[in-house]
C-alpha cells in the first residue's frame, strides 16, 4: 500500500519517560510525535518533534494536541478522559479509546469491569469514604485498602493487618481487596491493533520492594512453569480483549498460593514491566505501541536471552539537580543498557531511569544487579 510520509502525526498525552522511549520508534518510522505535558522541557519534550505545554486535564491543551495529531495515544492514564471522550466523538482517532482510559482511572470501576467480564480478580468490596473497622474485620484481615482514583507507584494502596494499620488508613474513597499471599507477581505486555491481531510478550516476574510497594526489579522470563506462562499470556489477552480497544497494555497478575492467576490491574500504555523489551526482545513494547497506533502488523516478541530490569530512583537524603555515580561499573558489563529519563530535578524515590541486564541465566544477572547497585547511584546534588 502506498503511504505518504511522514506516516502520521502522533499526539501523546503526557511527556514523561514512556513517551520519551516511544520517540526512537516514531523517528524510525518518520512519525512526528508531539507531546502534551505541563513541564517545560519534559522528558519526552526534549526528544520529540514538538511539545505543547499544558495541563493533562486542560480542555484547550487537549484540543490543541488533537488538532495537531492524526492519532492520539497516552503516556499515562491520569488525564482528562471526559474531554478526550468528547474529542473522540468528534472524530479524533485515539488508541486506546478514552472510554477505556476513563474506566481504568478508577480502580474500583476497573475491578467491577473484571468481575462483570469473567476476568478472575481478587475478591473486593467497596467501603466508600467513611468506613468503620467493623466492616474491615467482617471482610477479613489481612486485606488491602485501595483508593478508587489517583493512586500510582504504590500510593493509594495500604495493607491492613491490624487495627493500628487501620488507624493509618487512606483518607479517601476506597475499597478493600483480599490480600493475595502467593508472593509472585507477573506482568504481561499485550499489543492489539485494529485488525484484531494481538501479541502477548513473555510474562515477567515483578519483584516488589515490600516497604515501598514499588517495583524493585523484574526478570524475564518469569521463573514459573511453562504451563503457567502460557496461561498468563492467555489471561492477559482475554483481559485486553474485554476492553474492546486497541493499543498497548500492561496486565499485572498475581499468582495465588494454589497456582491460580488473578488480574491485579491494567495499565493502558507502555509499562515499567516492558522496559527490558527495548534490548531483550525482537520488537520493543514501544515499537509495538506505535505499530498498534498505525495498524501495522505487530512485531515478534521473542526474548533473545534472560533479562533483568531495575529502576534507578533518587537516593534518599538528597534533592536538586541530578548527579550520577558508578556509571562506569554498569557500562563495563557485557550486555547492560542504561536509560536516563532527562528529569531535571531529583528527589528521593523519584524514578530517574532504569537499566537492563541481559545474560544467560537469572542467578548471574541477580549477581550483576547486586554489584551494580553497590556503585550506581542517582541523587540530587544537594543534601536535604
Ligand atoms: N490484593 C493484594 N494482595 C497482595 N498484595 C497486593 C494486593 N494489591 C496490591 N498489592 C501490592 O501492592 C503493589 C501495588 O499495588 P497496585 O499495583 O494495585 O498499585 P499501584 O499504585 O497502581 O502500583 P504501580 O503503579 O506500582 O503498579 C502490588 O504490586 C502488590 O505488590
Ligand atoms: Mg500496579
Amino acid at each position: 500500500m502506498l503511504k505518504s510520509l511522514p506516516l502520521a502525526r502522533l499526539g501523546v498525552v503526557g511527556g514523561g519517560q514512556l513517551a520519551r522511549m516511544l520517540a526512537p520508534a516514531c523517528n524510525a518510522h518518520h512519525v512526528q510525535m508531539t507531546v502534551l505535558d505541563p513541564l517545560h522541557n519534559s522528558p519526552a519534550g526534549q526528544v520529540a518533534y514538538g511539545q505543547i505545554q499544558g495541563a493533562l486535564h486542560d480542555p484547550d491543551a487537549l484540543k490543541a494536541l488533537c488538532e495537531q495529531s492524526d492519532i492520539v495515544t497516552f503516556d499515562l492514564e491520569n488525564v482528562g478522559a471526559d474531554i478526550l471522550m468528547t474529542l473522540a466523538d468528534q472524530g479524533v482517532e485515539m488508541i486506546p479509546a478514552p472510554a477505556t482510559i476513563r474506566l481504568i482511572q478508577n480502580k474500583f470501576a476497573q475491578k467491577c469491569h473484571y468481575q462483570a467480564s469473567g476476568v478472575p480478580t481478587a475478591e473486593f468490596i467497596d467501603i466508600g469514604d467513611d468506613p468503620d473497622f467493623a466492616a474491615v474485620e467482617a471482610f477479613g484481615l489481612p486485606c488491602v485498602q485501595k483508593a478508587h482514583t489517583g493512586g500510582y507507584d504504590g500510593r493509594g494502596v495500604h495493607v491492613i493487618r491490624s487495627a493500628s494499620d487501620w488507624d493509618r488508613r487512606l483518607k479517601t474513597k476506597s475499597f478493600l481487596e483480599k490480600f493475595v499471599s502467593g508472593g509472585t507477581e507477573l506482568a504481561v505486555m499485550v499489543a492489539r491493533r485494529a485488525s484484531g491481531e494481538m501479541v502477548a510478550y513473555d510474562p515477567v516476574e515483578m519483584v516488589v520492594d515490600p516497604a515501598l510497594n514499588l517495583l524493585d526489579y523484574l526478570v524475564a522470563p518469569a521463573r514459573v512453569s511453562d504451563a503457567l506462562r502460557v496461561q498468563a499470556q492467555e489471561l492477559a489477552k482475554q483481559t485486553v480483549e474485554s476492553f474492546g480497544t486497541d493499543g498497548l497494555f500492561g496486565v499485572e497478575l498475581f499468582v495465588t498460593n494454589d497456582g491460580h492467576l488473578l488480574v491485579n490491574e491494567v495499565a493502558p500504555r507502555a509499562h515499567n514491566s516492558g522496559h527490558h523489551t527495548i534490548e531483550a526482545c525482537v520488537t520493543s513494547q514501544f515499537e509495538n505501541q506505535l505499530r498498534a497506533c498505525l495498524d501495522l502488523p505487530l512485531g515478534a516478541v521473542e526474548l533473545r536471552g534472560v533479562a533483568l530490569t531495575a529502576n534507578l530512583v533518587g537516593e534518599s537524603g538528597f534533592i536538586g539537580s541530578p548527579v550520577i555515580e558508578g556509571l562506569e561499573d554498569l557500562s563495563q558489563l557485557p550486555d547492560a543498557h542504561i536509560h536516563l529519563y532527562g528529569k531535571d530535578e531529583c528527589r528521593p524515590g523519584r524514578k530517574m531511569g532504569h537499566f537492563t541486564l541481559i545474560g544467560n541465566n537469572h542467578d548471574e544477572l541477580i549477581q550483576q544487579l547486586e554489584s551494580v547497585r553497590r556503585s550506581l547511584v542517582v541523587r540530587g546534588d544537594t543534601p536535604q
